[in-house]
């Protein structure tokens, strides 16, 4: 098998770390590889499977003869030096914001719009952490029943928003528990036994930066330019699964039942819907797992056109490193297809989900 030569810029920090432990865990085909942060991190070591990479600095030497190149270094860093990448040839995936609304550069969310592989000319963008985890829970219920109004409400972890808000949320939790002040400096307010408003600015139709983010990014997912979305994103004292709680107004009717049933057959989802026990989706339980935890569904007010759910996945996993990593995946399955010379009918029948018969 063909092994890659691979750069990951943005390597010390919480989508980076957990990159580097899923490519270590998924065996990923790596011939090469180069670990980028900031100039700050330059000469530390990190080690991999035993052996030790050291930290570089962004330079257009660094991306050259790379074959895929991950971006997780915030979106004024993508925009810099993703060219660089680019111009050397690699396949960038990038999980910034920098590129996600381009309509040249493909929007991936692998379970629901594989397809638009085919089209990218070396970057694809990676969606926001929310946007990402709301898409794969409800693209089956909108493939059976097509959501008209979709209402979502977010719990967010404060991974999101990077490492230094991970230990800004553990830091304050320890002070208040000792009886001090709880300082804030990455976030606005205090974090710990709180929760705010989203801390992205607040735009002129009212909705905050990334409540705009989860609008645009998943009409661009379900290629639905008008589907009505209002979102709600709070930040919770979480450490890194986000939650939604939503609610969903279909063109036609569809029971929880039926919604139950095609929700533990989706791809990237494990049902978790135990009325008896009471036991539904929690981020404790989402923390570490690839799939997204759905469940709490239920008719709305015996109207069979609409239905709520609750919703959880891991902001640093299917919010970011673990998409990023299925996309890359499906690139090397194309590859693979492409130079093992599957038979043209196989191939077609593969690329389009056809059946087999
Ligand atoms: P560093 O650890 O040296 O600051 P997080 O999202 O957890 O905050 O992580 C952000 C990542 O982006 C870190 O790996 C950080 O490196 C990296 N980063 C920040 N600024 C730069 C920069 N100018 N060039 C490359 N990487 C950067």
């Amino acid at each position: 098998m063909k092994a890659y030569r691979v750069v990951i810029v943005g390597a010390t920090g919480a989508v980076g770390k957990e990159l580097l432990k899923l490519l270590e865990v998924r065996n990923f085909p790596i011939q090469d590889l180069r670990l980028v942060a900031s100039p700050r991190s330059s000469g530390r070591f990190i080690e991999i499977k035993n052996k030790r990479f050291i930290v570089e600095p962004p330079s257009p030497e660094v991306f050259e003869g790379a074959d895929f190149v991950f971006f997780s270094a915030g979106a004024s860093r993508s925009k810099e030096y993703v060219p660089w990448a680019l111009k050397s040839g690699a396949r960038v995936i990038d999980n910034s914001s920098a590129f996600r609304m381009d309509p040249e550069v493909p929007l991936v969310v692998p379970e629901i719009n594989c397809a638009e592989l085919e089209r990218h000319s070396g970057l694809i963008s990676n969606p926001n952490c929310t946007a990402a985890i709301l898409a794969v829970a409800t693209w089956p219920l909108h493939c059976q029943a097509k959501i008209r109004k979709m209402i979502v409400s977010t719990y967010q972890a404060a991974s999101g928003a990077g490492e230094a808000a991970m230990h800004e949320l553990t830091r304050q939790t320890e002070e208040i528990i000792s009886g001090k002040h709880a300082q804030a400096s990455v976030f606005p307010h205090p974090i710990a036994f709180n929760l705010f408003s989203h801390n992205t600015p607040i735009g002129p139709n009212g909705y905050n930066e990334e409540e705009n983010k989860i609008i645009q990014e998943v009409r661009k997912i379900f290629h639905e330019p008008e589907l009505k979305i209002a979102p709600t994103c709070i930040r919770v004292p979480i450490l890194r699964a986000h939650s939604a709680s939503v609610t969903l107004e279909f063109e036609e009717p569809l029971s929880a039942k039926e919604a139950k049933n095609i929700l533990k057959n989706a791809p990237g989802i494990q049902l978790v819907d135990d009325s008896e026990k009471n036991h539904f989706p929690m981020p404790i339980e989402a923390t570490g797992k690839l799939d997204v935890l759905v469940g709490r569904i239920r008719q709305l007010s015996e109207d069979p056109y609409s239905l709520a759910l609750f919703v959880c996945g891991d902001q640093l996993l299917k919010g970011a490193a673990w998409n990023a990593l299925q996309i890359a995946e499906e690139l090397i399955l194309k590859d693979q297809m492409k130079s093992n010379a599957v038979p043209e009918s196989l191939q077609a029948a593969l690329e389009s989900n056809m059946v087999l018969t």
